[in-house]
């Protein structure tokens, strides 16, 4: 009883507080790694994932406009995505989508497709390009979002974007040409010297790297947020978790990603605001 108050204060007390904001078209919200358990109390790696991402969505309902849109990056469940590993995860989400803030999301290599399009039935019914793959493209006013599922197996740490997703991410980029593309996927390509967890980062890189509308790569699953530029100009971003890191001193937290014409600023939003790395500001310049 107790719990179920908590829960509907904190779902309510923000929407109030939200509604008086406006959407920045401009505003996107980058997380990934949220692995939730069905169970709110389970800790691992030292770290209680419901309270992380409790924290992530408060800071974000805090900001002083809405983002127009949140992204995940896979990894949402806590190991072998369970169903109720969803429901918990949609209600810890609950109230971003309830505040006007669109949730967009894909898998990594600890979720379960089917199970996850069993829970979260508007992303089974929802119009995908692939039928099989949990892919999208989102356009918006100033760049396209493309969202890719390199969920190969369930619990099988590497992934694959496999030939199909590919195809499918060329044609529509060559269909939209003018308007900068990002990137979106699971799986970091390792292209920074370490065997990376995406198979298929040639044939990936072979599509994106000669369609210049391609800007930035951004990807989660190392736990190991790092932002570099790679030879082809386009900008890799790989994601903190909202959950836990493998390392100590490392943050988990969010990206707070504001848009320009020709740029992109980003700032690191720590789950600890003490953190050394909170509020870190980067800006990447758009490749020509
Ligand atoms: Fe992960």
């Amino acid at each position: 009883m107790r719990t179920l108050t908590a829960a509907a204060g904190l779902a309510l007390a923000p929407r109030l507080f939200a509604a008086e904001k406006q959407t920045d078209n401009d505003f996107w919200a980058l997380l990934s790694d949220t692995h939730i358990a069905a169970d709110r109390k389970r800790f691992a790696h030292g770290c209680n994932m419901t309270d992380h991402l409790e924290t992530v969505t408060r800071d974000l309902l805090a900001q002083p406009t809405l983002a127009a849109g949140v992204f995940v990056t896979g990894d949402c469940a806590y190991d072998d995505g369970e169903t109720g590993d969803y429901a918990t995860f949609a209600n810890l989400l609950g109230p971003l989508g309830a505040n006007g803030m669109p949730l967009h999301l894909t898998l990594g290599n600890h979720d379960n497709r089917e199970r996850f399009w069993d829970a979260l039935t508007a992303e089974r019914t929802a119009k995908r390009p692939l039928e099989d793959k949990q892919a999208m493209m989102l356009p918006s006013r100033r760049v396209n979002w493309f969202m890719l599922d390199s969920l190969e197996r369930t619990r099988y740490t590497p992934g694959m974007v496999g030939p199909e997703q590919l195809d499918w991410l060329a044609g529509a980029l060559d269909a939209n040409p003018a308007k900068p593309a990002l990137v979106m996927v699971h799986h970091d390509p390792g292209l920074l010297g370490k065997v990376g967890g995406l198979r298929d980062t040639k044939a990936l890189f072979k599509v994106i790297r000669p369609r210049k509308q391609v800007k930035a790569v951004i990807y989660g699953h190392t736990h190991d947020w790092h932002v570099h530029e790679h030879d082809s100009g386009i900008h890799l971003i790989n994601l903190p978790p909202t959950a836990y890191v493998f390392e100590d001193g490392k943050p988990s937290g969010w990206v707070r990603a504001t848009v320009e014409d020709d740029r992109m600023h980003i700032e690191l939003r720590c789950v600890d605001p003490k953190h050394r790395l909170n509020g870190e500001t980067r800006t990447l310049n758009w490749r020509v």
